[in-house]
């Protein structure tokens, strides 16, 4: 089969990449010429675990190629891809999909043969029939069928979700649709990864829906480690306690300082937007999103509160480590370590950063705080350290030697990767999240 996949980024490059290790032929397009000048030199434009391995085995085996011209990226294509960006609208919270439509009508004026065009971004219900419309009234004579086929990819895991995935979801108006994606995803269908063909405005729903349920379930037990500092419960237990239970499921139960990243924040505020626009309230999901937007900053003030309190704060030092929205990327969108580092410098407290991957996406984000060569060198003299990204890297710290660099042994775990009793034992002053 041959793929064209319009769109190189986080999405489209690793469904490239996966597609073309299936053995389709893959071009890749993306309009900007630097990125694809990076690609052609095996530079990658996202930090992505085996993602620059995979692309460089396929290159070499001839099955991955990179353009910036649409018009050459689909002729022949079996399979066109939509793997743009939909930010969120300034002002309203509903998706942009200036991008998707643009790349509709170009594909519609350069479409050399029958094609089925398949939206892979994450767009809110009925976009898929705009797209068919835009397409049928380009004046192309080639049969094209449009499908919806969301990714469920998690970042820094995503070439295992691609390949490994719970589910497919394929949402087709025609014959025509779900026989070229049968054929698309043929290579998992052997390996039994169940496909789900549905309509395709379900499929599109499906996405949004699980994103919310998943956002839900995270913000729920956020709100339980909460009452279990209150009540003296830990909600590490909690969360063993009820997700044995088949209904619940073990997953996504971790409590933390509330979700962020590119899609759980963007997705539920489409979501809530889809609702109103279709007169049709979803509740929980509005105080979801209200709960985990104020979460973010509380996470500022337990900081504040280790260090005594407000007054106290002032002129003090913390050392926080991990600023991505989670271990494994460069990611910085709505990275709950913006707000904590925002809330403390608002106090009068000096921040010294440290993290992996994302210091240079973090710099500019974050202009009052400090960057640091390494963990230790953040905690050297520092007043307090605030755990908010569980990277691998700070599950094992010298704690002795944290110790001794710290002027105060205080150390707020936000991620809960560390035991209560040892750092307790080992004289620190230690402060997580739902645990007494
Ligand atoms: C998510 C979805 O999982 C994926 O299916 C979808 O296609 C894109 O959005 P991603 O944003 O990469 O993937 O990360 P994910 O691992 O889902 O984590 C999202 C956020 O929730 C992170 O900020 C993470 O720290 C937080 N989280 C996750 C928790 O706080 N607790 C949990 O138990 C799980």
């Amino acid at each position: 089969m041959k793929i064209a996949m319009v769109g190189s980024g986080y999405v489209g490059l690793v469904s490239g990449a996966c597609f073309a290790d299936f053995g389709h032929d893959v071009c890749c397009i993306d309009k900007d010429q630097s990125k694809i000048d990076r690609l052609h030199d095996g530079v990658m434009p996202i930090y992505e675990p085996g993602l620059a391995e995979l692309v460089d085995s396929n290159v070499k085996a001839g099955r991955l190629t990179f353009t910036t011209s649409l018009k050459e990226g689909i002729a022949d294509a079996d399979a066109i891809f939509i793997a743009v960006g939909t930010p969120s609208r300034r002002g309203d919270g509903h998706a942009d999909l200036s991008f998707v439509y643009a790349v509709a009508e170009e594909v519609g004026q350069n479409l050399a043969n029958d094609a089925v065009v398949v939206t892979k971004s994450t767009v809110p219900v009925g976009t898929g029939d705009e797209v068919q419309r835009i397409l049928s009234e380009s004046g192309t004579s080639h049969k094209v069928s449009v499908v919806s086929n969301p990714e469920f990819l998690r970042e820094g895991a995503a070439i295992g979700d691609f390949k490994r995935p719970d589910r497919i979801v394929i949402g087709a108006e025609d014959e025509f649709g779900r026989d070229v994606m049968r054929e698309v995803y043929r290579p998992l269908f052997l390996n039994e990864s169940p496909i789900l063909f549905v309509n395709r405005r379900t499929s599109e729903l499906i996405k949004y829906a699980a994103n919310a349920f998943l956002a839900t379930k995270i913000t729920f037990i956020n709100e339980i480690a909460d009452l279990c500092e209150k009540v003296g419960a830990n909600v590490q237990d909690v969360s063993r306690g009820i997700g044995m239970d088949n209904r619940i499921g073990p997953k996504f139960l971790h409590a933390g300082p509330g979700y962020g990243g590119s899609c759980f924040p963007k997705d539920t505020l489409a979501l809530l937007k889809t609702a109103e626009d279709y007169d049709s309230p979803t509740r929980i999901i509005e105080a979801v999103v209200k709960v985990n937007e104020g979460r973010k900053r509380a996470m500022g003030r337990k900081v504040l509160e280790a260090l005594g309190g407000h007054d106290e704060a002032r002129g003090k030092k913390v050392a926080l480590l991990g600023l991505t929205f989670k271990p494994d990327t460069d990611d910085m969108r709505d990275s709950p370590a913006i707000a904590v580092a925002q809330t403390l410098t608002d106090c009068g407290v000096e921040v010294v950063a440290y993290d992996p991957e994302g210091m240079e996406i973090a710099k500019p984000m974050m202009p009052e705080v400090t960057m640091a060569a390494d963990p230790y060198e953040a905690i050297e003299n520092a007043d307090a350290v605030a755990i908010v990204t569980e990277w691998d890297a700070f599950r094992a710290l010298d704690l002795n030697r944290v110790k001794t660099l710290l002027k105060t042994p205080v150390l707020v775990d936000l991620r809960n990767i560390y035991r209560a009793d040892d750092m307790r034992a080992m004289g620190f002053t230690y402060d997580s999240v739902g645990r007494p």
